[in-house]
């Protein structure tokens, strides 16, 4: 199918029935994209067109984010080397940092729960709904069964539908609801497929029970049955002193009693978080969803972590967050790279990855409370920001460094500046 543009008009009928070379074309008239442009898109990087086009539909390119590797990582006795993907500056370095002064003995301990998500199964138009909420429970073996046999596999290791949970709302908008949760065991996947399965699979069962009519049926992100603690003890001297130590304790106390400033606090701790999920293939979102939901469990929105000084004076830390992630299925097996991510962390199962995340997202969020009541956030970040100014503007090889030192130490990290030093060492050389 070929298009002729004649007005600028976002309706392409049969767009996604192309190629990802005959969407490029006409994406690059729309927006006057030049040879160049159209080039750096087509670079499918380490993915590859084919496996880029299976994934989504419409694709028209590719875009590469760096991969790195985290270091000093010692977990539950355990050294790790940890992927991480992301766009932001000082995040790897600032982890790396952290799980540093978190390394002594066993490092960081953390564990995981059962890898327990929720399929909801909303009923609406349900009379008496407390008394339909009783035969729901009467029949619970005979669901669960049900939804069990959509999924043998699972069920042979380990997993499957366990309980069910019966929620009542008898005064909606909408009239009496019924929300049955089905808990169900994912073992090493992130669940979703599993679940969803499940859940449509009862509804028709539950509809006659109740009378009622099932309207959705999907998973719940906000998994509060999948959860991950992390936990770790420091001496003060690991992280520059007692009196930084007691700091960091009060810039938790901040973000506990305020939301504002919590969730900036949470943003730090997935930073590490995110990282790793998308160097793994992770789903982000479901992640995501899952800390803020978690972290507004009592009705204000909360910290995920806890910081302290202790007796000793050492310092504590203590987070838990719900992580809803997986090593079969999804992303994680497609996408090359995710797969060469689980094999530099070595892990073997999904809730070993989990405890690792949490791990992260706790030095993560140490390495960030240090920063913020030592020289601030900005110093580092500018260092490295000088730095992709300094490539940007044309930089290579040791001229980096020379042209993001002479910035810092100006004072003057902008791009026309990073040009001007590049042009001026340039030629000197
Ligand atoms: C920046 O990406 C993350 C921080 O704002 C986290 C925090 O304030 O705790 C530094």
């Amino acid at each position: 199918m070929v298009y002729i543009i004649l007005e600028k008009t976002s309706r392409l009928p049969g767009f996604y029935k192309l190629t990802p070379e005959e969407r490029l074309r006409i994406v690059a008239e729309w927006a006057g994209l030049t040879d160049e442009e159209v080039e750096l898109l087509k670079n499918y990087g380490n993915l590859g067109k084919e496996l880029a086009n299976a994934m989504i539909e419409n694709v028209i390119g590719g875009m590469t984010y760096p991969f790195a590797v985290a270091t000093n990582f010692r977990i539950n006795g355990k050294d790790y080397l940890v992927p991480m993907v992301i766009e932001e500056s000082s995040v790897v370095a600032a982890a790396s940092h952290a799980a540093k002064m978190l390394r002594e003995g066993d490092g960081i301990i953390a564990k995981a729960s059962d890898p327990i998500m929720i399929g909801q199964i909303h009923l609406v138009k349900v009379d008496s709904p407390h008394y339909k909420a009783a035969l729901i429970l009467d029949r619970k073996n005979e669901i669960l069964e049900h939804a069990n046999q959509q999924d043998p596999i699972l069920v042979k290791l380990g997993g499957g539908a366990k309980d069910l949970i019966v929620r009542v709302f008898e005064d909606t908008p909408i009239g009496p609801t019924i929300i049955v949760h089905l808990l169900v065991d994912v073992r090493d996947a992130m669940g979703a497929n599993a679940v969803n399965t499940m859940a449509e699979s009862i509804a028709p069962l539950l509809e006659k029970i109740t009378g009622g009519q099932a309207r959705l049926r999907i998973i719940s992100n906000n998994a509060v049955y999948r959860i991950v603690r992390a936990w770790a003890r420091t001496r003060p001297e690991n992280v520059g002193g007692p009196e930084i130590a007691k700091r960091i304790y009060e810039a938790s106390v901040l973000a506990e009693i305020d939301p504002f400033r919590a969730a900036t606090h949470n943003k730090g701790i997935l930073n590490g978080v995110i990282a790793v999920a998308l160097a793994t293939g992770q789903d982000h979102r479901a992640i995501e969803a899952g800390a803020h939901a978690y972290a507004a469990r009592n009705g204000k929105y909360e910290p995920l972590s806890i910081w302290r000084v202790d007796e000793e004076g050492y310092l504590t830390g203590y987070l838990e967050m719900p992580l809803q992630i997986g090593i079969v299925g999804g992303a994680t097996k497609v996408h090359p790279i995710s797969r060469i991510a689980l094999k530099i962390l070595g892990t073997k199962t999904a809730n070993e990855l989990a405890e690792i995340i949490a791990a992260v997202g706790l030095a993560q969020n140490l390495a960030a409370l240090r920063a913020l009541v030592t020289e601030g956030i900005q110093r580092g970040h500018m260092r490295l920001h000088a730095r992709n100014l300094a490539i940007m503007a044309g930089a290579k090889g040791d001229l980096i460094d020379k042209v993001a030192e002479e910035m810092v130490k100006a004072g003057r990290i902008r791009f026309d500046y990073a040009k001007e030093l590049v042009e001026k060492f340039s030629k000197e050389k």
